[in-house]
Formats: structure tokens, C-alpha cells, sequence
């Protein structure tokens, strides 16, 4: 086992990733150590979200991984299989799971977990990567200004022992780190796209301000996204770059 060989327990911490990054500036931490805690006062999310937890109601982790195989170019296939892992533990438990490019998971229209990945990269290599991951296992209410959260206990009506939830969640990341480390990249590739929430149908989207109508076909050799628009062309769309509408396209 190379994730989750070593888990650290903090009652309470500002936040996984960071405590993580501030570990590795003055020790050598085992590759596949998880740093997990029951309450973030400063959870990270994307782009300087906050990332809210209720204390002790769900998973908060970061896992430290030192892809050395993995090329800076090739960084978005450790995002690929560590959404395949968290898919897998919750596709286990609960149906209609789907991944949200980049790197949500999605129940239904509703998102139950998110991943924050900082990679350190010298030169051709991944130094270290911080995969945080955070998935909402037994909160029943989040803030109003969360776009679309859900947890586990939200769609089974049942609590669940977080520290089981843990042991599983790593066995299922662990299965895909050995994954991408010694098998076949090309599936990887291909079961994350064959997963992709949206995928194959026709959605509103905005790009630069404007909303059209697209089809996700894929990503691209960098993770960016492939959308089709309905005059048949495909454009790439980074992180950020793009906006999922959630309102049906007739209400346009
Ligand atoms: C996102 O969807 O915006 C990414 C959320 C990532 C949240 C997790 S919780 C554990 C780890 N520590 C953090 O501060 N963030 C990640």
C-alpha cells in the first residue's frame, strides 16, 4: 500500500494542504502519508474558495505523493486518478456518481466531494504533489452560498463512521495511484472521460461572457476540456475558462 502507509490525525488544523506543504518544507514524509482532520478553520478550495466542513461530520485529507514518473505535462492524469478513486468509494454506496471535470465528483446535479491538487514542479519533475480532498459524508445543512452540496448521509438517510469511510476511500486511491504508476494510462484516460458528468449531451454553457450550447467530447492531451458546439466545431476550454449553466436551454 503507498497511500494511506501513514495517517495523521489532528483534531483540528487551518487546513490539510497547508499543513501538508508547511510538513514538507522541514521533513521527508513518506510518500502516500495522509495528513486527515475532524475541522478546517481555513479549508482551501479552487481559486481561493473556502472549503466548508461542519466539525467532525466529514472527510478532510491531503495526501502527499511524489509522482517521479509523472512528467509536469502529464500532471492532469494525477487528477484523473484520484477522482477515479473517490469515484469508486462513492460509486460503491451510492448510484448516478459522476465526475465533474475537472475534478468533482458529482451525485446526480449535486456536488459531494471536491479536490484541491498542488503540485510542486522543478523543472521536468514533480517534486511533491498535495492531493487534498475533502467529501461531505454526515452534514445535513451547508450555507446558502454553496452552489449545489450534498453528502452521503443527504441521499442514504444513514450516518456513516468517517474513520471506515477514510480506510475505504484510501484503499480505492491507493488501487488507482498503482494505476497510474505501473499500468495502462490509456484507461485511465478513458474511464475518466467515459465518466465525465455531461458527457455526450447538449447543456448550456458560458465562455468569455457569452452562453452557447455544447456537447463535452473529452479532454485534451493537458486535461483541457472538449466542448462541440452546434455548428460541429470543438473548442478547449481551460479551468476557469468555462461555466456549466444549470438551466435547462429552452428557459434561455
Ligand atoms: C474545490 O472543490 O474547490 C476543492 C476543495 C478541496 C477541499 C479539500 S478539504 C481537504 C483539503 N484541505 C483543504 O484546505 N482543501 C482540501
Amino acid at each position: 500500500m503507498i497511500i494511506g502507509s501513514g495517517v495523521q490525525f489532528y483534531r483540528s488544523l487551518e487546513s490539510t494542504n497547508t499543513c501538508a506543504s508547511q510538513c514538507l518544507k522541514s521533513t521527508e514524509l513518506q510518500e502516500g502519508t495522509v495528513i486527515c482532520t475532524d475541522f478546517q478553520t481555513a479549508g482551501k478550495g479552487h481559486q481561493s474558495n473556502r472549503w466548508e466542513s461542519e466539525d467532525g461530520k466529514n472527510l478532510l485529507f491531503s495526501i502527499i505523493l511524489y509522482p517521479s514518473s509523472v512528467s509536469p505535462d502529464e500532471q492532469f492524469f494525477i487528477s484523473m486518478a484520484m477522482s477515479l478513486g473517490i469515484y469508486d468509494f462513492l460509486h460503491n454506496l451510492v448510484p448516478d456518481v459522476k465526475i465533474k471535470w475537472p475534478n468533482d465528483i458529482y451525485v446526480k446535479n449535486d456536488k459531494i466531494a471536491g479536490m484541491l491538487i498542488e503540485n510542486s514542479v522543478m523543472g521536468e519533475t514533480i517534486e511533491n504533489c498535495i492531493a487534498g480532498i475533502g467529501i461531505n459524508i454526515n452534514q445535513n445543512k451547508f450555507s446558502r452560498d454553496i452552489p449545489n452540496p450534498v453528502s452521503l448521509k443527504m441521499i442514504t438517510g444513514k450516518e456513516s463512521d468517517t474513520r471506515t469511510c477514510l480506510r475505504e476511500a484510501l484503499n480505492y486511491l491507493d488501487i488507482r495511484y498503482k494505476q497510474l504508476l505501473y499500468g495502462n494510462r490509456g484507461l485511465i484516460r478513458d474511464e475518466y472521460v467515459s465518466l465525465l458528468y455531461r458527457a455526450g449531451e447538449w447543456h448550456a454553457y458560458r465562455a468569455e461572457g457569452n452562453v452557447f450550447k455544447g456537447k463535452i467530447k473529452g479532454i485534451s492531451e493537458t486535461g483541457s476540456l472538449k466542448i462541440e458546439r452546434e455548428d460541429t466545431s470543438v473548442s478547449e476550454f481551460s479551468f476557469k475558462e468555462v461555466d456549466y449553466i444549470h438551466q435547462p436551454l429552452s428557459n434561455r
